[in-house]
């Protein structure tokens, strides 16, 4: 008896161990997010649901299957209040789908933007949340807004990707087609990381967006639109680094410049702790402006993008205001941080 009960303890032990542990970059044991008869216990696994769900999920949609463990924690990709959001790993947080308004241009407080414009609006009922009211598919591609769940990027299935999201192949069951690869890149763990740890971005983030959204922001064939997945160059490499603040533009360096409100793509940033700034050879890409899930400004911005002053952000909404990275209440758009068009600025007081 007394054996068994030690065997027992030392099981628990092994899975207490290994509790942490789901996906392992592979498929996850079947029924955390399928049920076969949609009965546990006697009891409907999904009540919502008594004839079942398409592909025998637990719940309505992929996206609530995988909110049931990574919506408050587990990364807590989607918090409980749109103006107490736990703070970004590195995507961002789908709960600002549900503010309503996210304007705070001029007059933004009497022309509302509603929260489906803060990024990617994933089909999920069980947090209140439906597909694009505005967007019918990607712009610059054909991605059906309808369909738009966590496994349109994340492969449910696991993979050894970042992140698991999805390389080039069928995704979906079929529904869609991928031409790109998986981006490149390191992130911090889901489960914790110190101060100032960020995803370090190394390649092909552009091009992966760009499987749904085609050349979108792509200056390739004479389009004149603002690059990305380019290097950036000398000039602007030197801006970056040296930019500090709309306070102090020319006061920083580059082992000090990085940001993680505007990163960008280096082979070289292989440390999620570094705060080196670019060299000329950087990319300026997709998530140096967005953020990959939502954030609380229109469009995903890492910053709003239609405000002055970074500290007017919030204030005609009544959204979560983002934090301002220079903390300086007459800090400007952090488009600067590349282009410093903010120098002779004639409101700062430094
Ligand atoms: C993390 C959640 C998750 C786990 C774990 C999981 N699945 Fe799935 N599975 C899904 C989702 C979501 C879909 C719906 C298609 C989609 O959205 O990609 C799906 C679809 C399927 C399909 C039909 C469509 C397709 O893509 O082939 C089969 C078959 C399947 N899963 C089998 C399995 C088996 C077998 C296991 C265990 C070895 C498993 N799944 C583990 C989430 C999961
Ligand atoms: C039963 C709980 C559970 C469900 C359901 C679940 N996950 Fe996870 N997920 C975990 C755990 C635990 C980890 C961390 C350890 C690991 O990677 O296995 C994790 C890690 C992840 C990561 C981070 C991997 C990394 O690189 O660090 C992603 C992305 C992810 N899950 C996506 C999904 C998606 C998409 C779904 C739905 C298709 C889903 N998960 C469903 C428990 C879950
Ligand atoms: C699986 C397809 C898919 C991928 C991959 C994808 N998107 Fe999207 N994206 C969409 C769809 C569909 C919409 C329109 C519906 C919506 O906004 O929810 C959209 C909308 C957007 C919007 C506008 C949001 C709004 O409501 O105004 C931005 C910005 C965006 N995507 C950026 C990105 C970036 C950056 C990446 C890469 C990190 C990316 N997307 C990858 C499908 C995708
Ligand atoms: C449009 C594509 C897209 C959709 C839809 C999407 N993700 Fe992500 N997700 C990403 C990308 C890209 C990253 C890495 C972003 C980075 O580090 O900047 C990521 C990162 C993550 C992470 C790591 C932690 C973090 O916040 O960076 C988790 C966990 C995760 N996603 C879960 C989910 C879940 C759960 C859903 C559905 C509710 C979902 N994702 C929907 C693209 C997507
Ligand atoms: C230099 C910053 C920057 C970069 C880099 C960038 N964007 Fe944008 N994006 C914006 C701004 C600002 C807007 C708001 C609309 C505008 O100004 O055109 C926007 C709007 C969007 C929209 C919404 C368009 C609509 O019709 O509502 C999508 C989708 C989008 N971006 C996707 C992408 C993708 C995909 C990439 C990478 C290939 C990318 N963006 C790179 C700044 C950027
Ligand atoms: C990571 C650096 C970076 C950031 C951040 C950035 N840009 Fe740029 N921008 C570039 C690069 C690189 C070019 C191309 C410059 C060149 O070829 O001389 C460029 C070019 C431009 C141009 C000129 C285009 C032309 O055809 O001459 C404009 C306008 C512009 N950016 C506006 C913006 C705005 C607005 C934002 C913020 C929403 C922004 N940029 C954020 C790197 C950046």
């Amino acid at each position: 008896m007394r054996k068994v009960l030690l065997l027992t303890a030392a099981f628990c032990f092994v899975a207490a161990g290994t509790a942490l542990a789901f996906h392992d970059a592979g498929v996850a044991h079947c029924n955390g997010c399928h049920t076969m008869h949609n009965s546990e216990d006697g009891a409907l696994v999904d009540p919502d649901s008594p004839n079942g769900n398409a592909w025998l999920l637990r719940d309505a949609t992929a996206s609530d299957v995988c909110l049931s463990c990574h919506g408050d924690h587990l990364g807590a990709v989607f918090g409980d209040d749109p103006l107490a959001p736990p703070s970004p790993i590195g995507a961002g947080n789908f709960v600002y789908l549900l503010e309503d308004n996210l304007n705070d241009g001029h007059a933004g407080a009497s022309n509302p933007i509603g929260g489906d414009a803060a990024g990617h609006n994933i089909v999920a009922p069980s947090r209140g949340v439906a597909a694009d009211a505005t967007l019918m598919s990607s712009p610059g591609g054909s991605f059906p807004s309808s369909s738009l769940g966590c496994s349109s990027c994340h492969d449910p299935h696991g993979n050894d990707d970042f992140r698991m999201l999805y390389s080039a192949g069928p995704i979906q069951d079929g529904l869609f087609n991928f031409t790109n690869a998986a981006p490149e890149a390191t992130g911090r763990s889901i489960f914790g990381g110190a101060p100032g740890a960020h995803t370090a971005y190394q390649d092909g983030m552009s091009s992966w967006c760009g499987n749904c959204h085609g050349d979108f922001h792509d200056e390739a064939n004479g389009r004149l639109i603002h690059p990305s997945g380019s290097a950036i160059g000398g000039t602007i490499a030197q801006t970056y680094n040296l930019y500090n603040g709309t306070a102090d533009i020319t006061g920083g360096a580059q082992a000090t410049a990085y940001l993680e409100e505007v990163p960008f793509e280096d082979a070289a940033n292989t440390s999620i702790m570094s705060t080196e700034g670019p060299s000329a050879g950087s990319k300026v890409m997709c998530l140096t402006c967005h953020r990959a899930h939502a954030s609380s400004g229109p469009d995903a911005g890492r910053w709003d993008f239609s405000v002055t002053l970074l500290e007017e952000d919030g204030l005609e909404s009544g959204s979560y205001a983002l934090p301002d990275p220079y903390g300086d209440d007459d800090q400007r758009s952090l488009c600067n941080k590349c282009h410093k068009k903010d120098a002779n600025d004639h409101i700062a007081t430094p």
